[in-house]
């Protein structure tokens, strides 16, 4: 595909203690990051946590209060918006109704009297799977047609940077999905740098190389979807990516390999490696809900086990997951595949194991 191909130098985007405040309120607290060229990076967060108001500023929407914006070797942080090579998609795709879908394409190249405007349009197209579509208006294309149509129009431009701002949010969960592989691809075939933003953990995960977790106007961690589920940094990661149960520890002392632990007087085991650096106080140990396991004869080995009893039972098919009410009041969830393996039932007292290599440690 001539779109993708003919690109050499991507850019890299590197964010420097970049600031925005509204009068006293800060809405983006100094970040720092550093996106490496062709990747597809997300940036996840709740609400209100500044995702949109860093794009912005990516963008040259909105100036920072400080800090400074590098593309590749040059500070944009000054540029502005049009001369950046930078392209947003919005959630609302806003396409032109009265033009038809090459056109709309192509708007941006024939304003700048690009010669082949056409013909670039229509490679644009083909990328996202719509040659076919050329003629037709918008309103003759589903939601999800329309959402490729706005990202053929981004990506004509051949910008070095793609913003997304949750892009699929107007699309119902299948059609999300299926968008979702679609963008992965079309990242992977035209190698532009793509930027998402999400609220959606599930939509950051399966798309992203790397996830910046933000929180109130900071990245609470940055890593692959990977690191980040299986060593969670803060209590906040660990319950926004993924579920977690969590278990307040007092640790004594943290030598290599097994270290005990105690929960509620229960004597626990952890891998020293979860330990953060030199801190063993205000501790908390995680453990995944499909870590956990409902203990028979077979799993005799397990060292950590809690005892309980099953509150609620919700059945899915593939799984089975449960709640299981600690002595303390504290109520686990604990996912089994159906796999054929006995099932519990509601109010039944059980025991609940987990492996020490399958547990993290996060600051309460
Ligand atoms: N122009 C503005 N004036 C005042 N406050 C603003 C302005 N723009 C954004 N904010 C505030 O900054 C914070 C971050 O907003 P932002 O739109 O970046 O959040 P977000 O992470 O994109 O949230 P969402 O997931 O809801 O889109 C919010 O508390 C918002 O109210
Ligand atoms: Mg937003």
């Amino acid at each position: 595909m001539a779109v993708g191909t003919q690109r050499k130098a991507i850019g890299e985007l590197r964010l420097v203690d970049l600031r925005r405040t509204y009068d006293d309120f800060v809405a983006v607290d100094g970040i720092n990051l550093d996106i490496p060229p062709s990747s597809f990076f997300a940036l996840l967060g709740p609400s209100g946590c500044g995702k949109t108001t860093t794009l912005r500023m990516v963008a040259g929407l909105e100036e920072p209060s400080s800090g400074r914006i590098f593309l590749g070797a040059d500070d944009i942080t000054n540029t502005r918006a049009y001369q950046r090579r930078v392209n947003t998609v919005f959630q609302s795709y806003a396409l032109f109704p009265h033009l038809n879908i090459v056109d709309n394409v192509g708007f941006g190249l024939r304003q700048l009297k690009v010669p082949n405007w056409r013909v670039k349009a229509m490679e644009a197209l083909e990328l996202v799977k719509l040659a076919d579509r050329a003629k037709q208006r918008p309103r003759q294309l589903s939601g999800g047609m329309q959402q490729r149509v706005a990202l053929a129009r981004a990506i004509v431009n051949e910008p070095d940077i793609l913003l997304l701002d949750e892009p699929l949010g107007a699309l119902d969960l299948k059609l999300r999905r299926e968008m979702q592989v679609e963008l992965k691809r079309i990242q992977s075939e035209v190698g532009i740098t793509f930027i998402h933003v999400t609220h959606d953990q599930e939509e950051a995960m399966t798309m992203a190389d790397t996830v910046a977790v933000m929180r109130a106007g900071s990245v609470e961690q940055l890593g692959s979807p990977a690191e980040l589920y299986d060593n969670p940094a803060t209590a906040f990661v660990a319950n926004f990516v993924g579920k977690s149960n969590l278990l307040p520890i007092e640790v004594g002392t943290v030598g290599a390999g097994l270290v005990k632990v105690a929960s509620h007087g229960i004597e626990l085991t952890v891998d020293s490696a979860q330990f953060p650096d030199g801190q063993t106080t205000g501790l908390q140990l995680g453990i995944r809900p499909e870590k956990l396991r409902l203990i028979t004869d077979a799993d005799a080995t397990l060292v950590n086990r809690l005892p309980g009893q099953i509150t609620d039972v919700s059945f899915a098919g593939v799984s089975t997951t449960y709640l299981v009410k600690m002595a303390w009041g504290q109520e686990m969830e604990i996912t089994q595949p159906n796999d054929g393996s006995a099932r519990a039932e509601l109010g039944q007292s059980v025991t609940i194991g987990w492996d020490p290599h399958h547990c993290f440690v996060v600051g309460a």
